[in-house]
């Protein structure tokens, strides 16, 4: 067969979706596999197999990111690596992460149907902690691949029950021997989903996307005062829930000022001691804030220091931001994305250059390859929730777009 001919199988891509999708399975319809669980060590080994079955070299290094090499005619030339992470959210869907790892291990299937040899060999990559949903921050294993994690710093974060990554890696087997960032790639392509509602109110088949928003995430706390919430008056609290409050709604407004590519979240908040009739002494709580442009995420991040003054001042309530991890905006490789751009319309498909405004594993590739990415329409924008939905003939889209720029980066 000639490659200009070759497709993926659409039916085999869905089933792998379904299927996989049933380890961590939720009642409604999602998946819940946080980075390093036992579900997680279920789809690692699910993958692990099928990557074997394809007759590809399995490698796992001290992070526990899985690769996948298929031989190319020049061994000496540093492979073309597509790939994603198959953690998810806590209510996560079926596509976010997984389908990028599973859209490049059906390319490895088509290509081994097909008998067809690159000259690059290519290497299907599952990254390990994407999400950050269990340890923070994200993309915590391409972060170290590509120098911009410390990796005894990544190996000793915390999850919220004080288990270490390191120890929760070992847990399920999947520390390997090989040295995270020890391999080259000549170019990394990741096939996501949009994530946002963009492609599907445009009426697009594919996002060929350029740029991804740069962000900063914290770990923060509010400390006031426990006491009885009976006895004592208003005026005498410092009440650690009501200075959060006032700090929520406050970082809502800043990423409204930077709008509307300015965004800011407090996902997480622990109200301590949690009891009904004890006044808050403290509030634990996440706080990310994200821009495409590093001077508008800057103005964010002093005003976020800014407004924790005035709260404190005002409530007497200590209030304190600690950075725990930043990512400039970024810019992809223009070669790598003309080549999406271009295999979308040898297929025939709409497509449209975009910015991701989710973190992904390419974003931190992309200082040490050059690396883009392909987005698919997400139903109704939705996504990090159990509806998330991409149809099956978006996903094929997707998979070919993939497979037809590989083949093009590979030669
Ligand atoms: C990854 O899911 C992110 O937070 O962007
Ligand atoms: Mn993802
Ligand atoms: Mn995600």
């Amino acid at each position: 067969m000639r490659a200009t001919h070759l497709a993926v199988d659409p039916k085999r891509l869905w089933s792998t979706l379904l299927e996989t999708a049933a380890i961590g399975g939720t009642a409604k319809g999602g998946i819940c596999r946080l980075a390093l669980s036992d579900e997680d060590r279920g789809v690692r080994d699910w993958l692990v197999a099928a990557m074997r079955d394809a007759g590809l070299s399995v490698g796992i290094d001290d992070m526990g990111t899985i690769y996948a090499v298929r031989p190319g005619r020049d061994m000496a030339k540093p492979p073309v690596a597509f790939g994603s992470h198959l953690d998810t959210q806590p209510t996560g869907g079926k596509f976010d992460g997984v389908l990028g790892v599973l859209a490049g291990l059906e390319v490895m299937r088509v290509l081994n149907d097909a008998a067809i040899e690159t000259e690059a060999p290519l290497c299907l990559v599952n990254w390990t902690n994407e999400e950050g949903a269990r340890f923070a921050p994200g993309m915590t294993a391409s972060g170290v691949f590509a120098g911009e994690i410390d990796k005894d710093w990544a190996l000793a974060r915390t999850d919220r029950d004080g288990i270490r990554l390191s120890d929760a890696l070992d847990g399920i087997g999947y520390r390997g021997s090989e040295r995270a960032g020890a391999r080259r790639f000549s170019a990394m392509v990741e096939l996501h989903i949009e994530q946002g509602p963009i492609l599907e109110e445009a009426r697009q088949d594919i996002g060929v996307v350029t740029a991804a928003k740069g962000m900063i995430w914290s770990d923060a706390r509010a400390v006031g005062c426990e006491s009885h919430a009976g006895s004592t008056p208003m005026g005498l609290r410092r009440d650690a829930l009501c200075a959060f409050a006032e700090l929520a709604l406050g970082v809502e407004r800043i990423a409204c000022d930077e709008g509307p590519d300015g965004v800011a979240t407090i996902g997480v908040a622990d109200i301590l001691p949690s009891s009904r009739n004890t006044i808050p002494g403290e509030v634990r709580f996440t706080l990310e804030m994200r821009h495409p442009d590093l001077a508008a995420l800057e103005r964010m991040d002093a005003a976020a220091d800014r407004l924790a003054a005035a709260v404190m001042e005002n409530r007497n309530v200590a209030l304190s931001i600690e950075r725990i991890w930043r990512k400039d905006p970024i810019t992809f490789d223009k070669t790598v994305a003309a080549t999406i751009r271009a295999a979308a319309e040898g297929l025939g498909y709409s497509c449209r250059d975009m910015t991701s405004g989710a973190g992904h594993d390419a974003c931190l590739v992309a200082s040490v390859a050059p690396t883009a990415m392909i987005f698919v329409p997400s139903q109704g924008g939705i996504s990090h929730n159990e509806a998330e939905f991409t149809s099956s003939a978006e996903c094929e889209k997707g998979a070919n777009v993939l497979l037809h720029a590989v083949l093009a980066l590979a030669g």
